[in-house]
């Protein structure tokens, strides 16, 4: 008896501390719960008054995201069905407010501000990929690399990509030939295809020196899955859970991959900066001269460009960015394609370093190619469905381009007007980059209704919504690229159309990936009849980082008559003096 009453004693006195930790962390959680909820307190009352799921205690919506990502994305389509079409929403994932802007006037509130520049803390996860570069960082260091940027994709240096454009054009077409007569996944093609352009034009370097490009694409892809599962799978969020699973050792190793690739860019790009080499140094049999090029630009100076009207590459001619500096003053000023300007100021010490350029190149690698290759796919799907359309935009390239297999001109491009509008009702209906989202340091009211979103929430614009609403595009779920005829753009609020983004954090890839996509798809179309089967609604999305097919981009070809085309001058890399 004695002896039981001193085990007890005993073991009352091992756990008497550890019971003294719980009666004191019990109060200590309630009571900083309690001040968790005070000091929100103005969140959560502007978040009662907009329309949306209360979801579960704690946990919001956070359930919903479960399943693969196409389950996803298709229980996120049917919910945002349940409220109006105009209204801003509200979701809970956990303690954070989301709240997705639905009404263009909304929309242009948040993306034409010069405040709400903080991208979301989704962001994040692409640090270990892109570090500070231009599309997750922000503040000063955003504001000084955009203004150095943004100037490297103007028009003026594009045009002079217009060679490079059409030789990796002809390139896939060439490669496509072995598909002939089968289905086939075209994304891969695209894919490959974008990264070897961006290698050749805006890092200048020659593709052939480089690594895979299609090991990097595919390596981007599979690292696109690791942060589409840590968005969705709040349990891998924690750095240090993340860590012990094993996407943390196969992130590592397509870092590997992706990193492998951009230092070498560079490292090439730096030793012919050394040698006075400038601009690409992709050379093919054929190429002109610089003087060639200049004087050809300098004809072009004569053909005044057009005012645009409705819509200019890519966003409504309405609005303006810092893209839009200058376009008719061509050739005056000679501007640097992208790494040759990073390196150059690098050199003269000005803001960049090393680091810095690493970064930056990661960015726009990745967001270069991974765009315009999932737009370039959804295009020829679109075209191998509504065979109707595909034969207006070859009636159209004939005319352009008669019975010549000439390679395609700038002033071509501003004529391919039908085709235009065919890329343009793709990104409506299917928005590479179906979500952008920003952090708000700053009470918002709203323009649609007397609602005001909270500082401290995450606003999102989720394009693929925006773009399928039904009283801005009748018929919404209907590939129509009578969309966007002059006067229908003209009828629209400009931030009904927003697929490279708007206002000061706009995509400053918008008139590269215009003028790319169209030579790229227009080469394609003139030699080969697009084919497709499986029918829109059958599609399965995955939206996330960007937007794709989960089954794929099935395509089939069948050579037009007018096939073979050989494309062999590209520009000469010039020496400076
Ligand atoms: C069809 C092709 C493309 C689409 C639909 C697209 C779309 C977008 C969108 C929506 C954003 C804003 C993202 C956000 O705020 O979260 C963005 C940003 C950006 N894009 Fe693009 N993009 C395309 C092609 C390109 C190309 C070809 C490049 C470069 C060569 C590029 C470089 C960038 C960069 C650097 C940013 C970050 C800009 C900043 O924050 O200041 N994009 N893009």
């Amino acid at each position: 008896m004695s002896a039981t009453i001193a085990a007890e004693s005993a073991s009352g006195s091992i756990f008497a501390p550890t019971a003294l930790f719980y009666y004191l962390l019990v109060p200590a959680v309630v009571l900083w719960y309690a001040y968790f909820r005070y000091s929100r307190r103005r969140l959560y009352e502007l978040a009662d008054k907009l329309p949306g799921p209360e979801g579960l205690p704690l946990l919001g919506s956070a359930h919903e995201f479960m399943g693969s990502a196409n389950d996803i994305y298709k229980r996120m389509w049917a919910r945002s069905n349940e409220y109006s079409d105009t209204s801003a929403i509200k979701v809970w994932i956990g303690p954070r407010l989301l709240v997705f802007l639905q009404d263009p006037r909304d929309v242009e509130l948040i993306l034409s501000s010069n405040v709400h520049l903080d991208k979301s803390v989704e962001y994040r996860y692409f640090q270990p990929w892109f570090g500070n570069g231009l599309l997750i960082s922000t503040g000063d260091h955003w504001r000084s690399h955009r203004k150095l940027i943004a100037p490297t994709f103007h028009l003026n240096v594009l045009k002079s990509f217009i060679d490079l454009f059409n030789h990796n054009s002809r390139g896939v077409v060439d490669k496509m030939r072995k598909e002939i007569g089968h289905e086939f996944d075209v994304h891969e093609y695209m894919s490959e295809a974008t990264v070897e352009i961006l290698l050749e034009t805006a890092m200048g370097v020659n593709k052939k020196e480089q690594e895979n490009g299609f090991e990097y694409a595919m390596a981007v892809m599979k690292m696109c899955d690791i942060l589409h599962l840590r968005h969705t799978k709040f349990w891998l969020r924690p750095e240090t859970i993340f860590r012990m699973t094993r996407y943390f050792s196969e992130q590592t190793r397509l870092l590997g991959i992706i990193h492998g690739l951009t230092k070498k860019v560079i490292k090439n790009k730096k030793a012919e900066f050394q040698k006075g080499v400038r601009g690409s140094l992709a050379m093919y049999p054929g190429m002109k001269n610089a003087d060639q090029v200049a004087k050809q630009e300098g004809k072009a100076k004569e053909t005044k460009t057009e005012e645009p009207v409705g819509h200019s590459y890519g966003q409504a001619a309405g609005l303006k960015d810092d893209l839009d500096v200058d376009d008719n003053d061509v050739g005056e000023k000679k501007r640097l394609a992208f790494l040759d300007l990073l390196i150059e100021s690098a050199q003269n010490g000005v803001v960049l370093t090393d680091q810095d350029i690493k970064e930056e190149v990661d960015t726009i690698m990745f967001e270069g190619h991974d765009t315009t290759a999932a737009g370039s796919s959804f295009f020829l799907c679109m075209m191998g469905l509504h065979q109707d359309i595909q034969d207006k935009v070859v009636e159209e390239l004939d005319q352009i381009f008669g019975d010549s297999d000439r390679p395609a001109t700038f002033q071509d491009t501003l004529e391919m007007k039908y085709l235009e509008r065919c890329l343009m009702e793709t990104l409506r209906m299917y928005p590479p980059v179906p979500i952008i989202a920003r952090q708000l340091r700053e009470e918002v009211k709203l323009a649609s209704s007397d609602n005001i979103i909270p500082a401290g929430c995450t606003v999102v614009v989720a394009t693929v919504k925006l773009h399928r609403q039904p009283e801005i595009y009748p018929n919404p779920t209907v590939f129509n690229p009578d969309n966007f005829l002059p006067e229908k753009s003209a009828s629209r609020h400009y931030y009904a159309y927003v697929p490279f983004s708007a206002g000061p954090r706009s995509c400053v890839g918008r008139k590269y990936a215009m003028l790319k996509l169209k030579i790229l798809l227009s080469t394609i179309l003139r030699n080969y009849r697009i084919n497709a089967t499986i029918p829109e609604k059958d599609f399965q999305l995955t939206a996330d980082i960007i937007l794709k097919r989960a089954e794929g981009f099935k395509i089939s070809l069948t050579p037009r008559k007018k096939s073979g085309l050989n494309i062999t001058s590209a520009r000469a890399p010039t020496v400076s003096a």
